[in-house]
């Protein structure tokens, strides 16, 4: 495990509580409160969405790589939700069945997988067909002047917070033969410029 995946997990809900408070958590509800069936979170980070999920939830499995975050968010979900499984593996292997899940939720997450494109298809093969993937995920900027400063800072933003700003996501959950349901372009609030243009949405699996 290196020194700034350790570092990231341990400041990352410090980090984040501004944006949260400034309506990434109202997004995360929006996103998932009405989530229902057997859902898949990938990335599950330090827990963040545990508390958004309602009570269509049939049953929840939340997948994490990395060490330091999985710690985390083995103690959380034993204190937010009890009977959620927690698993560690990447996005781009899922140890599951074809067609095992309704639903898979990524937020923040596409932008930092080491293989997008393969974590898209390793979604969409868990998916039962017209299953859904309910994403939230900061991206690369429609404004091209932005999107040169978000190439230019790319290495610092890999450093600190070990992800990509620039990545083509929506674009990336369309070619791996998704159709997006719903969508909206927005900015995540209290963000620095370069993780700010943001897609938040719904893409059903073909
Ligand atoms: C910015 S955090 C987001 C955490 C959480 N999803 C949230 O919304 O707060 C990114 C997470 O993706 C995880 N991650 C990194 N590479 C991954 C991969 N290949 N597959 C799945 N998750 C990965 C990181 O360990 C980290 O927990």
């Amino acid at each position: 495990m290196s020194l700034r995946a350790s570092l990231f997990a341990a400041m990352y809900d410090r980090m984040s509580r501004k944006s949260e408070e400034a309506g990434v958590s109202d997004m995360r509800d929006d996103l998932l409160a009405d989530a229902g069936g057997h859902i898949l979170e990938i990335g599950g980070g330090t827990g963040a969405n545990l508390s958004h999920y309602g009570a269509k939830v049939e049953s929840l499995v939340v997948t994490e790589p990395d060490d330091a975050m999985l710690r985390r968010l083995q103690d959380k979900a034993r204190e937010q939700a009890p009977l959620a499984k927690v698993v560690q593996a990447p996005a781009e292997n899922l140890p599951f069945e074809d067609a095992s899940f309704d639903i898979v939720v990524s937020t923040l997450v596409l932008c930092g997988v080491d293989d997008q494109e393969r974590s898209l298809r390793e979604v969409r093969r868990v998916l039962r067909p017209g299953g859904r993937l309910h994403f939230l995920e900061h991206v690369r900027s429609d404004d091209p002047a932005v999107a040169r400063f978000q190439d230019r800072i790319n290495w610092l933003n890999h450093l600190v917070a070990g992800c990509d700003c620039n990545r083509r996501t929506l674009s990336a959950i369309e070619a791996a033969g998704f159709t997006v349901s719903r969508l909206e372009q927005t900015a995540l609030p209290k963000a620095p410029k370069f993780v700010r243009p943001s897609i938040v949405g719904v893409a059903v699996a073909g």
